[in-house]
Parts: C-alpha cells; structure tokens; sequence
C-alpha cells in the first residue's frame, strides 16, 4: 500500500539528458497518482524532488549551487527535498552527510517507491539505491507528459560499456530492456493522447533486444513505425558499434523516421578511441557513415566529442578535426574531459593541462561553426514541414520549431504553433538555425492536428 500525498504539492526539477527528462515525467506522474499536484516551483511545493546528472564534473557543480538555493528557501518554508537521478545512485547515503537538508536519495530505480518514500522522509531520511535485474514497468498511466506532441518512449536503461570516461554504467547499472509490447502500447497510448512525434530513449538504444522474443532495434523500429497516427520516429543515443546493416535498412525503409542520427564520436584517433574502450576505430566510425548516409538520404549527423582524454596528443586532436571536416555534423557537443568517480579513467593521470583543453575546444567549436554554417545555408530557399516547439526567445510573435533532420527553425506567426505542423519558407540562416516565414501557399499555413 503506498502512502496517500492527497493535499501535497510536488515539483520536479531535471538536470541532465532526454532519459533523466522523461525520468521526471514518470516522478512527477507516480506522486500525482499517489494524490499529490503540481507546483509551479519549489517556492508553492510541498515536495521538491531534484533528478540529478552526474556525467561530468561541472553537472554536478551546478547541481550543489542550485541545492544551496533550495537549502536557504528550505529555512524559510519546509518542505519534503529529494534527489533522483544519476549523483543520487553514486553518492548514495553520502549526500545526505553532505547536505543534512536533503530528505530522501533514490535512485533511477526507485521511481515506482516514491510515494512510500516521500511518506517515510518525513520521519527520518531514507536511501533507495537498489537495482532490480527486470525491467520496472511504469507505463502512459504514471507519466506527466511535459510535451504531449512529442512523447518520450524509454526502451532500454543501463549500459554495459565501460567506456574509460563514463560514469553511466555506475549511475544507470547494467542493460535493461523494456519488453516489446509494453513499449507498444505506450506508443499507442502517447498517440490518442496526441503524440505527433517520439523520442525513443536509451543510453545504447541499438542494442535494444526484447526479453521474450529477441527481436532487437530493427524490429522495434519497424513495429513502432508501424503503428497508426505516428509522424516521426527519433531514437537517442546510438552506440555506433552496436549500428548493424538492418538498423539502416529499418531506417531507410519507412518515411517516418527523421533522417537524422546521434552517433557519439568522442574521438576521431583510435589510439584515443582504443583507450577510451570504444570499441570501433576511426575507419569504422567513417565506414558506417558511409552507409548511412548512401542508404538515407538527406541524413544529418550529430556527435559528442570529448577533447582532453590523457594522453591525447596534439596529432590525436587533429585527428578529430580531420573527422568532423570530413563527416560535416550538423551539430555537435563537445565537453572537456573531467575524471568521474568510479570510472576507469579516475585511476589514471588526468594529464592533458586545463589550457590545453580549453584551446582544443575552442578550436574544436569554432571549426564546427565554420562547417555548421554551410550546411545550415544549404537549406535556405526551401520549404520545411516544421513541428512548432513553443514561442521563440527572439521575441514576441516569433516561434521555434525543428524539421525532421532536427534543425531548430525559427519564424513569426499569428499564433503559437506549439505540436502543430507548420511549413516555413527558409529565408536565412545562422550556424545554429535557419529562420524564414510560414509559407502560404494551397494548404500550407497552419496545419492543425486532426
Ligand atoms: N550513451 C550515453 C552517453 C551519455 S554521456 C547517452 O547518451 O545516454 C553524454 C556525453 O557526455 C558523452 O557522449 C560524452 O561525450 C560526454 N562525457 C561523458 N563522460 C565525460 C567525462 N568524464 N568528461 C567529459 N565528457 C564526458
Ligand atoms: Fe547525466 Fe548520463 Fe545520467 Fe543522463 S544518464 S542524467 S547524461 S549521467
Ligand atoms: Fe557511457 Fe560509453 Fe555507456 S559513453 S553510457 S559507458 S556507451
């Protein structure tokens, strides 16, 4: 029996990547169906619930000063403090020595417990860091949709990689995968409930496999593809040595999914890439963009990069650079490298000096911007069937949207065109988006949603 919070207000507050987003769709959807309501912000809340990223050092700065803040708000006004999320499932019960003000650290796999959790902080604080070996089912009837147009569809969680930087495999436990048919009917649900689009999530989506039947990311791209009142299909993020022939022929073969693909490079030397533990070389990253791109056209490639790893070498750097002039992303992120707890890379000299970084990645950045540009200019002159995403910071009257390929758009309309297809006639572009006006031509203006 979990605890009624009939009466209580929660707020959720989200760092980190796509999975922690629609990790705190499903914390604030399990407290509301255990009674509780939404608060705008930890200012109105009776519970304040923080989903945590851990990925790099700088995450979890950010993480401590916005903890401040909500530690002096707690001493004006008390309320319930938790943290969810990746530095909750590292630090464990040494957060709560740190920071006395916190209540309860639960991690990713507690989310369906929080009710009884937040019942029991009351009392006294409370650390939940288990990892089951099954996949926890929480399925459309728990999940506070923050976009309902665009509908999160986790798939797998956890990551058996080990790459020598990362902390996820620690934070996340090991693969998990959520059996086909749940995902289905999710899917199903998230489209009577309006979903234009989905973002199929996982921290290796492509080496998705079905507990039952085996099927693997193919043949859920095929079924999910198939289902009616889908528009577009994405998936984040893609290992590329888990990138198999049939996962490009399931993305060539239906219109629905965006021509557009996440591919983690992190770097362009495989001595780098091998100390990393990658596990693909520079000619395998080139060779599988070959295929892609000659299978799908029009595709747009995004990447991470990390510069900094020890011992990377300037040739190494140059390497990277070589790659990215050679592959043409359309847009990338790039971090500099910090040594994460409980990582392999922890254990070894982190050697590359702070100023050398900071020039590869301003180096690094600027060349993306010089490449970006071209490819943003590219697409001027067109029009683009745009997903409207919400009311642009350039200003009143203007809007932002992404086409298919994931390039933000922005324009002026007479109304928020927020989950409504629009086309837009690109008249300009800059390195990051492309602006232009909604195109009236026959049918175009504003296409609403059937
Ligand atoms: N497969 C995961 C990767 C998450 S981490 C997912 O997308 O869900 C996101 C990116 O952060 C990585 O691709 C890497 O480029 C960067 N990153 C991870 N650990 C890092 C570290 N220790 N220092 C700097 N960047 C790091
Ligand atoms: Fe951050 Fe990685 Fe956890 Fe996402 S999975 S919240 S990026 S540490
Ligand atoms: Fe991290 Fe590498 Fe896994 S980046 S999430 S250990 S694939």
């Amino acid at each position: 029996m979990s605890a009624s919070l009939a009466g209580l207000k929660v707020f959720v507050r989200t760092f980190g990547c796509q999975m922690n987003e629609s990790d705190s769709e499903h914390i604030t959807g399990v407290l509301v169906q255990a009674g509780a309501s939404r608060a705008s912000g930890p200012e109105d809340a009776d519970i304040v619930v923080v989903n945590t990223c851990a990925v790099r050092q700088k995450s979890e700065e950010k993480l401590y000063s916005y903890l401040g803040r909500l530690s002096r708000l707690k001493k004006k006004r008390p309320f319930i403090l938790g943290l969810a999320g990746c530095v909750a499932q590292v630090r464990q019960a040494g957060l709560i020595e740190k920071l006395p003000f916190v209540d309860f650290v639960a991690g990713p796999d507690s989310t369906l417990d929080l009710p009884e959790i937040v019942g029991r902080a009351a009392e006294a604080p409370v650390v939940r860091t288990d990892f089951g070996r099954d996949w926890r089912e929480i399925g459309a009837g728990a999940t506070c949709r923050e976009t309902p147009w665009s509908a999160f569809i986790p798939v797998m969680e956890g990551c058996d990689n080990f790459c020598a930087y990362c902390i996820v495999p620690f934070s996340r436990g090991r693969e998990k995968f959520r059996p086909l048919p749940n995902i289905l009917g999710e899917v199903r649900a998230a489209v009577e409930a309006g979903a234009l689009e989905l973002q199929i999530l996982g921290q290796n989506v492509n080496s998705y496999r079905d507990p039952q039947s085996g099927i693997g990311f193919a043949g859920l791209l095929d079924a999910v593809t198939a289902a009616p009142g889908i528009e577009w299909v994405r998936f984040i993020t893609s290992h590329p040595k888990n990138f198999g022939d049939d996962i490009i022929r399931a993305m060539a073969a239906s219109p629905k999914v965006c021509p557009a693909l996440h591919l983690p490079l992190q770097s362009g030397s495989t001595r780098v890439l091998e100390r990393m533990n990658r596990g693909y070389t520079r000619e395998d990253y080139l060779a599988l963009v070959g295929r892609l791109k000659r299978s799908v056209p029009g595709l747009l490639l995004m990447t991470d990069v990390i510069v900094g790893f020890p011992g990377e070498t300037e040739e190494d750097f140059e390497a990277t650079c070589t790659l990215l002039r050679e592959v043409g992303f359309s847009g990338i992120f790039s971090f500099r490298y910090s040594p994460r707890p409980l990582s392999a890379g922890a254990a070894i000299a982190d050697d590359v000096p702070l100023e050398v970084k900071r020039r590869r990645l301003i180096a690094l950045q600027s060349l993306q911007k010089t490449i970006q540009t071209e490819i943003y200019r590219s697409f001027v002159g067109q029009d683009l069937r745009i997903l409207g995403t919400g009311p642009s910071p350039k200003g009143a009257g203007r809007f932002s949207g992404r086409t298919s390929g994931n390039l933000v758009v922005n324009f002026d309309a007479s109304s928020d065109p927020s989950g409504r297809f629009v086309t837009v006639r690109i008249t300009g572009s800059g390195p990051y988006s492309l602006h232009g006006a909604l195109h009236k031509g026959a049918d175009s203006d504003i296409i609403h949603r059937p």
